[in-house]
């Protein structure tokens, strides 16, 4: 491809560390579509014949076809079997050897350097409509399983500590608005993924006059990039797509924390089904909440991959850098990471079970301290004040060894005579959650409004 000005044959090791059809070859489809579009245009611009376009796209097309059918090969003719160079390269020296010269029309003008750039946006592009139902498929789960739980309710926890009962279904369908943020971050992201750095050349712009425009159109690209140098070199793309995987990874390691220990025998809430755990190779008794497990470690590659990027861009020269040939892999790794882990953590939430006697035998009645405040509130306490002394309630049953709910309206009254027979009211779950219907809050109508909304957004989607 570059052989003109070269009087030896390039080193062996050196060809293998160069050599990036190994894992590029991925991109043709992408690449491909855009010699498609760009044989098109070079007839349109009258640079080849109507004939020679012909002649091409046919060629293209029967390429694309042996990568389909899986039987491309490689042009085996150094040890290292990687002589071509790269998917470009492969694409093209194939295409030679179906058409024959006129193969060696379709670069004019271009550079692998747009044209690379131009394969990852389409790869991308793609890659970010393809998470899409994934992601909406987990939320359906999530709030599918919500709407068989309505009315359980679960200790909510803050350091994990038990903090103030919630609805079950209101814990889960926290999960369901990181997934929506993180859907509608990689939709935000693809507006600026579906800018076409095509005709930038390799660094100066193409001097034949194509029609950008038109390429732009052909190729499902929003608008064209303004300035070739910036063009070449620009990754933000990938970089802000691997972070928008990396917190959907985030999000569902927090996930796969919670279940992890939910599922323990300590906890109890969950059972997860046979079909998503594992067991021991040495303890008969060990059933392993392995899916989860890897839903919290598959984040931990999920931001390798945006740090190496980033690392990869940080200090580069403007322009392209052989260097950006490592954007490619972490790309790669993120696409199948997700695409592996959303529908196995889907299927967790379908098939786990719920253990209702387990949640609510965790139900202490210490966790309604905050409503017994409140209490003193609603006959004039301040809150300050009510915090002190619904606190000093909490020790003092603390030191009988009896539970809040259990302290003598005498102990109350000692500890303020504000507190009446009435206080016993103040230690019933349900009635707690149930003053808490502010909208976004756990009380049952708020929780079925926020469902209802869930509905309507996935439905919007499908
Ligand atoms: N394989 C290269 C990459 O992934 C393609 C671009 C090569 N450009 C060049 N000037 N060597 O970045």
């Amino acid at each position: 491809m570059w052989g003109g000005r070269f009087s030896k044959s390039i080193n062996d090791q050196f060809a293998y560390l160069n050599n990036s059809f190994r894992f590029d070859w991925r991109l043709y489809a992408a690449d491909i579509r855009g010699s498609v579009a760009y044989a098109k245009e070079l007839a349109r611009s009258e640079i080849i014949t109507d004939a020679e376009r012909d002649a091409l796209i046919d060629g293209l097309q029967r390429v694309k076809q042996e990568f389909d059918a899986r039987t491309f090969e490689s042009n085996p003719s150094t040890p290292l079997r990687v002589s071509d160079e790269d998917i470009h390269t492969a694409v093209e020296r194939r295409l030679g050897e179906l058409v024959g010269a006129v193969a060696g029309k379709l670069h004019t003008g271009r550079s692998r350097n747009d044209q690379v750039a131009t394969d990852a946006r389409l790869f991308t592009l793609d890659a970010i409509s393809n998470l899409q139902s994934p992601i909406s498929d987990l939320q359906r789960a999530l709030v599918e399983k919500s709407e068989q739980h309505l009315d359980l309710i679960m200790p909510g926890y803050t350091h994990v500590q038990r903090a103030q009962p919630v609805l079950f279904a209101h814990w889960l369908m926290a999960y369901f608005w990181m997934l929506q943020r993180d859907a509608e971050r990689l939709r935000d992201c693809a507006a600026r993924v579906a800018v076409l750095p095509l005709g930038a050349g390799a660094i100066a712009g193409n001097a034949l006059g194509i029609d950008r425009e038109f390429l732009a159109r052909e190729l499902g690209f929003a608008r064209v990039s303004e300035n070739s140098i910036d063009a070449v070199s620009d990754r933000d793309f990938i970089a802000e797509f691997l972070f928008a995987a990396a917190l959907i990874g985030i999000h569902l390691s927090r996930l796969g924390e919670d279940l992890v220990y939910y599922s323990s025998a300590e906890f109890g809430f969950i059972t997860m089904d046979d079909a998503y755990a594992t067991g021991s190779s040495l303890m008969p008794q060990k059933k392993n909440p392995d899916a989860m497990e890897l839903a919290r470690g598959k984040a931990g590659r999920l931001i390798g991959n945006l740090m190496t990027l980033l690392t990869v861009l940080k200090g580069l020269p403007s322009s392209y850098d052989k260097d950006l040939q490592e954007d490619k892999e972490p790309l790669f790794d993120t696409v199948d990471t997700l695409s592996a882990l959303l529908p196995v953590v889907a299927g967790v939430i379908r098939t786990m079970r719920v253990n209702a006697n387990a949640l609510r035998a965790a139900l202490d009645p210490a966790m309604l301290a905050t409503d017994l405040a409140d209490y003193l509130v609603r006959r004039g306490i301040p809150f300050r004040d009510a915090h002190r002394l619904a606190g000093q309630a909490v020790k003092r049953a603390e030191t009988l060894g009896v539970a809040l709910s259990e302290l003598s309206l005498a102990e109350y009254k000692t500890i303020a005579p504000e507190f009446g027979a009435d206080v016993q009211r103040v230690f019933d779950f349900a009635q707690s959650l149930a003053a808490r219907e502010v909208s976004g809050g756990t009380g049952p109508h708020a929780v079925r409004a926020q469902i209802a909304q869930a509905r309507t957004i996935i439905e919007r989607v499908a």
